[in-house]
């Protein structure tokens, strides 16, 4: 397995460029199984999860052609049964059922297995299917759903922690080909929500209300093809906002959407830093040590789950006590013991990180768990002292396009030690 090397103490400075958002493109490459005509899709980052998502579709009968940034997906016949050997590497498979359903009326898909940041059921997305009309089952391991004839129908979509991004997604993708209205109530309003609403539109869906918490969808007889740019990655860009407010100087994000970056850029602006932010880039002056701060998960627009570990690394060395509290998934704090093997200070009080800041960390071996607890362990790399070896570091690439390459592009000494095993 793949080590991360980072040698602490360099001063990030220079441009980075953010890639396309993997949460976007992992259903809207899903959503090509809706028609039998080819659908182009440019900026899909280089990530392991994107690898997985295009064996699935392979596996279903999709012609799948990738040349860097763009796919080209042809899913002229399709079978309906994504085997667990490829489904059970990534837990967002579960957003073929949407398509699957949507075209074929039936669908048999493994069960994503338990996830390090917590239970992820998929009770919503069944909700969300069999008020379509559709049966669902489980069975040896995998779910199986099957319709007759899918209907539009309303209903909410909200669980008690809120909305759900991917079963808004698939009861979304489902509903475009079902006879009838839907209305998902309590949709999730996310970004990638949004981009994926507007390829389905592309392709002919009637979708209105996407980023609210109310879309409606008015089927039709059948999509074609589109093409499509998958929009920046928001928590791409927040994990490099982080990382120059930790180690930096002065640091450009190119190609973002600021306005879907508000909630981190606001924190970083309480926190003390200096932000200059244009139409589609970002600068982030440091100012050195971060004044505390007070921060809740929330769906978006609030403060996202998945910018909740690399705050956590930024805050161990604010001058003062910060509090995260984790409203998305509580369990998520897997790094914090990985951080306190750095030094950091931290406790956990049911669903709140307490972190007091210290002035210096040490670098140490550490161990990531998840995709944004490792990255949020790379971070932290970045100002301690001495070495930082971050471990299991195909977590990280799942999510992150090249991130060794980006920082060190940025001044970070930062290296890759590659596997004896690895090809
Ligand atoms: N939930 C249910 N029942 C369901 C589905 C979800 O109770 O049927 C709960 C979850 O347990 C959680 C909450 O609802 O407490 C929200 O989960 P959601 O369904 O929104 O998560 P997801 O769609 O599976 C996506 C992202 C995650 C991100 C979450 C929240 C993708 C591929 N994944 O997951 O991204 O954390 O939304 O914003 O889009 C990551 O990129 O590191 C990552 C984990």
């Amino acid at each position: 397995m793949d080590k991360i090397i980072v040698h602490g103490g360099h001063q990030l400075s220079g441009t980075v460029k953010i890639s396309g958002s993997k949460n976007s493109a992992l259903p809207i490459l899903a959503a090509t199984l809706l028609t039998r005509d080819t659908c182009v899709i440019h900026s899909v980052p280089d990530l392991s999860d994107i690898h997985y998502m295009l064996q699935i579709l392979s596996r279903l009968g999709a012609q799948v052609e990738r040349a860097s940034g763009t796919v080209t997906i042809q899913a002229e016949d399709i079978s309906t049964v994504a085997p667990y050997d490829i489904v059970r590497k990534m837990r967002a498979s579960v957003c073929v059922l949407g398509p699957l359903l949507g075209r074929a009326r039936e669908a048999t898909v493994s069960l994503p297995g338990g996830c390090v940041i917590g239970d992820r059921p998929i009770d919503l997305h069944l909700k969300g299917f069999n008020a379509l009309n559709a049966t669902s089952r489980i069975e040896a391991g995998d779910v199986k759903l099957f319709a007759n004839e899918l209907k539009g129908a309303t209903v909410n979509l909200e669980g008690r922690q809120g909305p759900t991004v991917l079963g808004t997604d698939n009861v979304m993708m489902a509903a475009t080909l079902a006879e009838g209205v839907t209305v998902i109530e309590g949709s999730a309003a996310e970004p990638e929500v949004v981009d994926l609403a507007n390829f389905l539109i592309k392709m002919g869906a009637k979708i209105e209300g996407a980023g609210t918490r109310r879309i409606t969808i008015e089927g039709v007889k059948e999509l074609h093809g589109a093409e499509h740019t998958v929009i920046p990655d928001r928590i791409e860009a927040g994990t490099f906002l982080a990382a120059a407010a930790i180690a930096g100087s002065e640091v450009t994000l190119r190609r973002v959407n600021p306005e879907h970056l508000n909630a981190v850029t606001n924190a970083l602006i309480d926190g003390g830093y200096l932000l200059d932010i244009r139409k589609d880039q970002i600068t982030l002056r440091s100012n050195g040590t971060p004044r505390p701060l007070e921060l809740i998960t929330d769906p978006y627009p609030g403060f996202p789950t998945d910018m909740q570990a690399q705050m956590c690394a930024l805050l161990c060395r604010a001058s003062g006590e910060s509090r995260i509290t984790e409203k998305i998934f509580p369990q998520r704090f897997m790094h914090v013991s990985e951080l306190k093997r750095m030094g950091a200070d931290i406790s956990l009080d049911g669903f709140t990180a307490v972190i007091r800041g210290i002035s210096d960390m040490s670098g140490a071996p550490v161990m990531a768990s998840d995709l944004r607890a490792s990255a949020a362990l790379v971070l932290a790399g970045l100002v301690a002292d001495g070495m930082t070896e971050v471990n299991r570091v195909y977590h990280i690439d799942r999510g992150y396009e090249c991130i060794d390459e980006k920082l060190a592009g940025l001044g970070a000494h930062i290296e890759r030690l590659k596997s004896k095993s690895a090809s």
